[in-house]
C-alpha cells in the first residue's frame, strides 16, 4: 500500500521512486490529504538524494497534471517562449517578448514574481499603471492572435502544485536544488503552451547556481526533460555576476527596458550588456522555431525589428492590450549617491547582496505574500571592470526614507571590490546546451 512516510523513507534511503508513488505524492498535496509537514520532509530528502532522469519526468509530469494546460491550436505561427533561472536586474524578458512577436513568432510567456535576491517580470510588469497580468485562456489566445505575445503570471488554476511545492521550498531551504527547479520551471512552460523554449540559465553570484558546473548540469536537465515533453529545447549560460544594464527596480527596469525598445541613447543607462543578451536569445528563439535558417540570420531579423522601432510598436501593443498606460518612472522621493571608496577597478560583485539591498528598499519581497514597491531602485553608473576614482559615484539609490540607508551603503560597500589590478569582463554567454 502506498503510504507519504513509506514514500519519504524509501527517498531518504536514496531508492529511486515509481511514477505511481510520486504521483499519489503529488496529487494528496494538491487535494491536501498529504500535510505540509510531510511534503517538507520529502522534499528535503529529494534536496540531498536527488531524482533520476525518470523520476523528475515523472514529477513534472505529475505537476502537470494538476492543473490546466493551455494549448493555443487556432493561434498560427510557431510559439516559442524564454525562461529565465532568476537574477538581478534581469528584464529581458521585456524587450524579448515583443521583440520575437515583431519578428512573426507567438511568445506565450508565463512569468513569475520576485523572490528573495532574485527580480521577477510580472513585479516590473504591474509597475505599468493598469498592466494586467491574469488573462484568461481566451484574452490570451487573443493576444497571441492580434499582437503576437502576451505576458501573464501562473494563474490559480495551472499548476497547482507548483505553487504548494515553491512556497514550501521557500521556506526549507529547498529551492537550489536541481531535479525540484526542473520539475517546477517545465511542468509551468508545458502548462502555458508554448512548442519551443530557450533557457536562459543564469550562472555567478547573482544566480541560483553559483558555478558553471551546477549550471551546466540544470541546462542538461532542463533541456532533457522539456523534449521529453514535447517541446524543442535549448539553454544559454550566461553570466550573472553583475546585474544586467544598470537598473535594479522595478518601475527603473521598465524605464530601462523603454531606452532599449526606443534605440535611445540614454545619459544613464549603460545597457550594451542587456540588448546583447536579448538578441542572442532572440536568436535562438527564432532558429529553434524554425523561422530562419540560422542563428546569424535570427539575430539579423531581430537586430532590423529592433532598430526600426517594431519591436517598440509591439510593445505599446502589448501594454495597450493588457491594460496598461506607458509613464515616465516615478521615482521615490529620496535620492542618494554612493561613492567608490578608493580608485582603482571595479572588479567583482556579489550580486545576490545587490538584490538583497532591493528587497531592504522594499523593491522585493522575503514573504511570497509580500507587496513591492515599483519607485525604489539602483542605479549602476560603473559596471564590471570600469575605472573608478576615489569619490566617485557608483550607484544612485532612490529609497522611499533614510532608514537603513548607512547600513546598506556599508552592506553594498561589501559587496563590491575595486582593486588596483584590472581583471578581464566576464563572458555573457558562456556556453549552449542543447
Ligand atoms: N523558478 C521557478 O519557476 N522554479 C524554481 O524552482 C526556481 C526558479
Amino acid at each position: 500500500m502506498l503510504t507519504p512516510s513509506l514514500i519519504i523513507q524509501k527517498k531518504r534511503d536514496g531508492s529511486q521512486l515509481t511514477k505511481e508513488e510520486i504521483e499519489y505524492f503529488i496529487s494528496g498535496v494538491v487535494k491536501n490529504e498529504i500535510p505540509d509537514y510531510q511534503a517538507s520532509a520529502l522534499l528535503m530528502a529529494i534536496f540531498f538524494k536527488g531524482l533520476t532522469v525518470d523520476e523528475t519526468m515523472a514529477l513534472t509530469e505529475s505537476m502537470l497534471k494538476s492543473g490546466e494546460r493551455y494549448e493555443f491550436r487556432s493561434v498560427t505561427g510557431p510559439k516559442v517562449d524564454k525562461h529565465s533561472t532568476g537574477g538581478v536586474g534581469d528584464k529581458v524578458s521585456i524587450i524579448l517578448a515583443p521583440l520575437a512577436a515583431a519578428c512573426g513568432l507567438k511568445v506565450p510567456m508565463m512569468s513569475g514574481r520576485g523572490l528573495g535576491h532574485s527580480g521577477g517580470t510580472l513585479d516590473k510588469l504591474e509597475s505599468i499603471t493598469g498592466f494586467k497580468t491574469q488573462l484568461s485562456y481566451s484574452e490570451m489566445s487573443e493576444m497571441l492572435k492580434t499582437v503576437g505575445c502576451g505576458m501573464i503570471g501562473q494563474s490559480e488554476k495551472m499548476v497547482p502544485a507548483d505553487r504548494k511545492l515553491y512556497a514550501l521550498r521557500d521556506v526549507t531551504g529547498t529551492v537550489e536544488c536541481i531535479p525540484l527547479i526542473t520539475a517546477s520551471i517545465v511542468s509551468k512552460k508545458v502548462a502555458e503552451g508554448t512548442e519551443a523554449i530557450v533557457f536562459d540559465v543564469k550562472v555567478g553570484s547573482g544566480a541560483f547556481m553559483k558555478t558553471l558546473s551546477e549550471a551546466k548540469k540544470l541546462s542538461q536537465s532542463l533541456v532533457k526533460v522539456s523534449r521529453k515533453l514535447g517541446l524543442k529545447s535549448r539553454a544559454l549560460l550566461t553570466n550573472m555576476n553583475q546585474p544586467l544594464g544598470s537598473a535594479v527596480g522595478n518601475g527603473l527596469e521598465i524605464e530601462e527596458c523603454i531606452a532599449v525598445l526606443k534605440n535611445e541613447n540614454h545619459p544613464e543607462f549603460a545597457y550594451g550588456d542587456l540588448k546583447e543578451l536579448t538578441l542572442q536569445l532572440c536568436s535562438h528563439m527564432l532558429e529553434l522555431s524554425g523561422i530562419v535558417k540560422n542563428i546569424a540570420q535570427g539575430r539579423k531579423l531581430a537586430c532590423q525589428k529592433l532598430q526600426d522601432g517594431s519591436a517598440w510598436t509591439k510593445f505599446q501593443e502589448l501594454v495597450k492590450a493588457q491594460g496598461g498606460q506607458i509613464a515616465p518612472f516615478k521615482e521615490a522621493p529620496r535620492v542618494t549617491i554612493w561613492k567608490a571608496k578608493k580608485g582603482g577597478f571595479l572588479t567583482q560583485m556579489d550580486t545576490e547582496v545587490i538584490g538583497r539591498i532591493l528587497v531592504e528598499l522594499g523593491g522585493g519581497r522575503k514573504k511570497v505574500s509580500d507587496g513591492v514597491d515599483p519607485s525604489v531602485g539602483l542605479l549602476f553608473y560603473k559596471k564590471l571592470g570600469a575605472k573608478v576614482s576615489s569619490g566617485e559615484p557608483i550607484v544612485k539609490v532612490f529609497s522611499k526614507t533614510d532608514t537603513n540607508l548607512t547600513e546598506l551603503e556599508e552592506f553594498f560597500n561589501s559587496a563590491i571590490q575595486i582593486s588596483k589590478i584590472r581583471k578581464a569582463v566576464p563572458k555573457l554567454v558562456l556556453g549552449k546546451i542543447e
